[in-house]
């Protein structure tokens, strides 16, 4: 069986400052881990030729599979973050200063919840679709850079978790998720690769 690798892209400098959103590069301690992560990939995906690298179109994940070589790349706008829209590069301490009603809205009913002009956990699932169908025809091993709230539905999915659990999944950085789907189901490591 293949196994699909899932991971956040390496800390970002907005991820430093607490902001949501946004297109920033990563900080000192993402490029540590996109170092460790590319020792990692290189190392379990040896042997396996057909295997490639999947990312957002966001700099962080792009930046964080860049030290991984002799696999291809290709990116998917469909991996990219939730849409925060009007709230984009805000801290969640902001939104519920200058937005309390978002704020209070999100807390209530997080799964459904849309940022006005941007995304709901709901919306992103919907969007990840054609990446789920690609995901399983391929037979070779893939790893995915991504981002919390994609990856936490992305992993729902193959773990069969209750959809009203999504938005609440740990999905922490510096952490590879190794799924493999056996005839037995879905067996599931983690790997720390740093604090
Ligand atoms: O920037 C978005 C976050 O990664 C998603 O986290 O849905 O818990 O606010 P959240």
């Amino acid at each position: 069986p293949r196994p699909i690798l899932l991971t956040r892209h390496g800390e970002s400098q907005d991820n430093v400052r607490g902001r949501i959103g946004g297109d920033t590069a990563i900080s000192e301690a993402g490029e540590l881990y996109s170092k460790k992560l590319a020792n990692f990939v290189e190392k379990r995906l040896k042997s396996e030729r057909a295997a490639s690298i999947w990312t957002s179109t966001l700099q962080r994940t792009i930046l964080t599979a860049s030290p991984i070589v002799g696999f291809p790349k290709i990116q998917w706008r469909a991996l990219d973050e939730i849409n925060a829209g009007v709230c984009d590069g805000m801290t969640y301490e902001e939104i519920k200063k200058n937005r309390p009603e978002e704020y209070e809205s999100r807390k209530k009913d997080k799964l459904r919840y849309r940022y006005p002009r941007g995304e709901s956990y709901l919306d992103v699932i919907q969007r990840l679709e054609p990446v789920i169908i690609e995901l399983e025809r391929q037979r070779a091993p893939v790893v995915v850079i991504s981002h919390q709230a994609v990856l936490r539905a992305l992993y729902a999915y193959f773990a069969d978790r209750p959809l009203k659990e999504v938005p609440h999944i740990e999905m922490p950085l510096h952490t590879i998720i190794e799924i493999q789907m056996g005839v037995t189901g879905v067996q599931e490591k983690r790997y720390k690769l740093m604090d």
